[in-house]
C-alpha cells in the first residue's frame, strides 16, 4: 500500500474554505499518526477561479487535480457570481471537473446518526436505522445533453432547450457500479426512471433490466421518480441503493439528506475516473459563509470515503464515522442541526472536537 498520496484541495466559494479547514486539521491527523505523507495542492475553483483567472475551472486547477491521487472539494456559488453568463458560472467548474476526470458515478449515501433521529423534521420510527446509497450517474442525461441553450426565434421571442440523452453504454456502466455497491450492502436495487413518460429513461429501465442479469443476487425493482420523491418521506427505509440518472439524483440525493437531519451531513464519492473526486452534497451557503457557523461534517465525512475508494482503506473511513458518531453522542451540534438541549458549536470547534476522538480511536 502506498504511504505518499497528492490530494488537490479544492476549497471553491462559501463555507467551502471553512469546512476545507477542517477537514485538513483531520488530514493532519491521519498523516502524523499513520505515518503518511499527504501533500495538499490548494488551487481556486468556482467563484475563486473566476476572480483568480477570469474562469470557473483555470487550467492549472484542472492539471493538479488530474495529476492528483485524489481531489477534495468544498463547494462552489454564490450570489456575486449569479449574473455571470452560463459558461462562467462558478457550477460549471464542478461540471468541468466531472466530465474531465470522466467520474460518471456518484454515490451519495444518506445515514442516519443515532443521536440525529431527533434531528430529522420525519418521525423517529420512519427514520431511525435509516441507510441509504444514492447512485447517481454524473456525467450524462440533461445536465450534459445536446443541444442546449437559449435561442431567440425570428419573431424575437426565446426559446430553451434541454436534452435528455443516455447511450446504452453510459447506462450499463453506471448500473454495474450500483450493483456491485449493492453486494456489498443489503443487495437491494431500486432503479428510477420516468419510463412512462420519457423514451431515454425508457431505455434506461431496459439496460438496467439486462445488466441484472449478471447480478443475480441482487433484487432489482423499478420505480417512476415521482413515486420515489413520495416513497421517501412515506417509508424511506425500504430503501438500500437507489440507482438513478444525473437529475433526478440530483434531486433525490437532496430529500434524501434531509431524512437524516440536516443536508450538512452528507458527504460524497464520484468515481469511475482515474481519479476520485470527494465532496459535501451541500452547496456553498453564502448566508452564512464565514461565520463560523457552518457544518463542516460532511466534509469531514468525505475525507473518510477518501481512504476508502481512492486509497482503498476502509480504517480511516471507520474511524472518522465513529468520531462523528461520539462527538455528536457528547451533545455537539453545529447551527444545522441543533436541537433543545444540545451545546452548539461552530465550525471550528466541531472540528477540533473531531480531531480530539479521532485521536482517541488512531493507533
Ligand atoms: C450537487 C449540486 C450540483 C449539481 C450543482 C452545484 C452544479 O447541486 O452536486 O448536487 O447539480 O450536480
Ligand atoms: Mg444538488
Amino acid at each position: 500500500m502506498k504511504n505518499e498520496y497528492n490530494i488537490a484541495l479544492l476549497p471553491g466559494d462559501g463555507i467551502g474554505p471553512e469546512v476545507s479547514g477542517e477537514a485538513v486539521k483531520v488530514l493532519k491527523v491521519l498523516e502524523s499518526k499513520l505515518g503518511l505523507t499527504l501533500k495538499l495542492n490548494e488551487v481556486p475553483v468556482g467563484g475563486a477561479g473566476d476572480e483568480a483567472t477570469g474562469h470557473p475551472l483555470p487550467d492549472d486547477s484542472l492539471e493538479t487535480a488530474r495529476k492528483a491521487d485524489a481531489v477534495l472539494l468544498g463547494a462552489v456559488g454564490g450570489p456575486q457570481w449569479e449574473n455571470l453568463d452560463f459558461s462562467l458560472r462558478p457550477e460549471r467548474a464542478l461540471l468541468g471537473l466531472r466530465s474531465s476526470l470522466k467520474l460518471y458515478a456518484n454515490l451519495r449515501p444518506a445515514k442516519i446518526f443515532p443521536a440525529l433521529v431527533e434531528a430529522s423534521t420525519l418521525k423517529q420510527e420512519v427514520v431511525e436505522g435509516l441507510d441509504i446509497l444514492v447512485v447517481r450517474e454524473l456525467t450524462g442525461g440533461i445536465y450534459f445533453g445536446e443541444p442546449r441553450g437559449v435561442e431567440t426565434l425570428a419573431d424575437g421571442s426565446r426559446k430553451g432547450v434541454n436534452t435528455l440523452v443516455y447511450s446504452e453504454e453510459e447506462i450499463d456502466r453506471i448500473a454495474r457500479v450500483g450493483f456491485d455497491v449493492a453486494r456489498k450492502r443489503k443487495k437491494n436495487v431500486v432503479s428510477v426512471d420516468k419510463a412512462n413518460v420519457l423514451e431515454c429513461t425508457g431505455l434506461w429501465r431496459e439496460v438496467v433490466g439486462k445488466v441484472h442479469q449478471d447480478f443475480q443476487d441482487v433484487v432489482l425493482s423499478n420505480m417512476y421518480v415521482d413515486n420515489c420523491a413520495m416513497q421517501l418521506v412515506r417509508n424511506p427505509k425500504q430503501f438500500d441503493v437507489i440507482l438513478t440518472t444525473n437529475m433526478f439524483g440530483d434531486i433525490l440525493s437532496d430529500e434524501a439528506s434531509m431524512l437524516t437531519g440536516s443536508i450538512g451531513m452528507l458527504p460524497s464519492a464520484s468515481v469511475g475516473g482515474e481519479t476520485g473526486m470527494y465532496e459535501p452534497i451541500h452547496g456553498s451557503a453564502p448566508d452564512i459563509a464565514g461565520k463560523n457557523m457552518a457544518n463542516p461534517l460532511a466534509m469531514i465525512l468525505s475525507v473518510g470515503m477518501m481512504f476508502k475508494y481512492s486509497f482503498d482503506r476502509e480504517e480511516p473511513n471507520e474511524w472518522i464515522e465513529s468520531a462523528v458518531e461520539a462527538v455528536l453522542d457528547r451533545g455537539c451540534r453545529t447551527l444545522d442541526i441543533m436541537s433543545k438541549g444540545m451545546k452548539e458549536v461552530g465550525t471550528r470547534a466541531m472540528g477540533d472536537f473531531i480531531v480530539q476522538e479521532l485521536e482517541a480511536r488512531v493507533k
